[in-house]
């Protein structure tokens, strides 16, 4: 007997929820376009864009911001004016039009950030540790060093999180996907590198996990669980030094989470194949590991490599994303057993 083939693997429908079942295994991965308007409102050529990929099984938006010092990169949306609600209905207009579904990306960059950006403030973060490098597309400036919050600016923080995804709703979305990974403010708290805090949030495992599961408890209190995910990546990769220690917390936050219902946890990372010595593996055996509800893959999927995967049980989901920026009909095309166009970084610079 053949052995089936990517596009039936892929092509068949997966239950997210109770009340939310995917056509198919395959995600549109968040992709920052810096394409905003003014006031970082989405605009009507980013709903066409989104609406362009509709036939995936699930649609997450680039990152949104929660509130206007979540900014580090030009451009961005946001999701904390009315404005930016009223461009986002756009969006998720058109893509359900097209019969889509879409999740917003809830983010805030916490130290990855400038005061050119923060009209001259300093970025914040856990802790005060330095960020070396430079800051993308800014004529050459360099990151410095973040300012430490205080615990009462934690719970404001968290707020503009559950803010945002009370906002999402607002404006039309299936669900939010919470962005913990990456390097960015969430993620920033659950590694030793960037979280050196004495307080309620850090020091162990349950107190670096906090202000994670704070938002999460935050956001579900507006947005049922089974309408939210969680990006995570626990092997630092990104703005970010790895700890033999950051495991532990990892372990535990992912225990928690599991007794929330969350609709998916989503491995946030460029490469999956990536092993990280700490982790003992790559990113998502570890997450597929220490979490028994849906995993959503990602990093350097084509279609082949994604079958595989959900066929062996590595993950439920796999996401693309620069194989989507090339191939607005990867569906189709994957249903076709066609060839992808190839990825090419000149395809930034349009929103097509
Ligand atoms: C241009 C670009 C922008 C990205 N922006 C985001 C983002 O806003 N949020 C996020 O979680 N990941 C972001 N990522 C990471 C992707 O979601 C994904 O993890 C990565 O591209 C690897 O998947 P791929 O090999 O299928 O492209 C971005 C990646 C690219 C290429």
């Amino acid at each position: 007997m053949d052995s089936p083939s990517p596009a039936e693997i892929l092509l068949s429908p997966s239950k997210l929820s109770s009340d939310l079942t995917l056509p198919n295994r395959i995600a549109m991965a968040p992709m920052t376009r810096s394409m905003a308007g003014e006031g970082l409102v989405p605009t009507p050529a980013m709903a066409e864009y989104y609406a362009r990929r509709a036939a995936a099984g699930l649609l997450i938006t680039e990152g949104a911001i929660v509130r206007a010092d979540g900014q580090g990169y030009p451009d961005v949306p946001g999701i904390f004016t009315d404005a930016q609600v009223e461009g986002w209905g756009l969006v998720t207009r058109r893509v359900h039009e097209e019969g889509g579904r879409i999740f917003l990306q809830l983010w805030h960059v916490g130290r990855v950030s400038h005061p050119s950006y923060l009209d001259g403030e300093l970025p914040i973060a856990p802790s005060e540790i330095p960020l070396e490098g430079r800051v993308p597309r800014s004529g050459g400036l360099s990151y410095g060093t973040p300012r430490a919050i205080s615990v009462y600016e934690i719970h404001e923080l968290v707020e503009a999180f559950a803010g945002g995804a009370a906002n999402a709703l607002a404006a039309g979305f299936d669900g939010v996907e919470i962005h913990g990974a990456n390097g960015y403010i969430i993620d920033q708290f659950l590694h030793h590198h960037t979280n050196r805090r004495d307080d309620a949030y850090g020091g162990t495992p349950a107190a670096m996990s906090r202000f994670a599961l704070e938002v999460v408890d935050a956001v579900v209190a507006r947005a049922d669980a089974g309408r939210v995910g969680i990006r995570l990546s626990p092997g630092a990769y990104f703005n970010m030094e790895s700890h033999p220690d950051d495991a532990e917390v990892f372990r535990h936050l992912l225990g928690k989470l599991e007794e929330r219902g969350l609709a998916y946890v989503h491995v946030g990372i460029f490469e999956r194949t990536t092993v990280f010595e700490d982790l003992h593996g790559t990113a998502e055996e570890f997450l597929r590991k220490n979490y028994s509800g849906t995993l959503i893959g990602c990093g350097g999927f084509t279609p082949e490599s994604a079958a595989a995967a959900v066929a062996d049980g590595a993950v439920d989901l796999a996401a693309f994303g620069r194989g989507f920026i090339a191939n607005p009909d990867l569906i189709a095309r994957i249903s076709a057993g066609q060839t992808l166009e190839p990825y090419d970084e000149e395809m930034l610079g349009r929103l097509e």
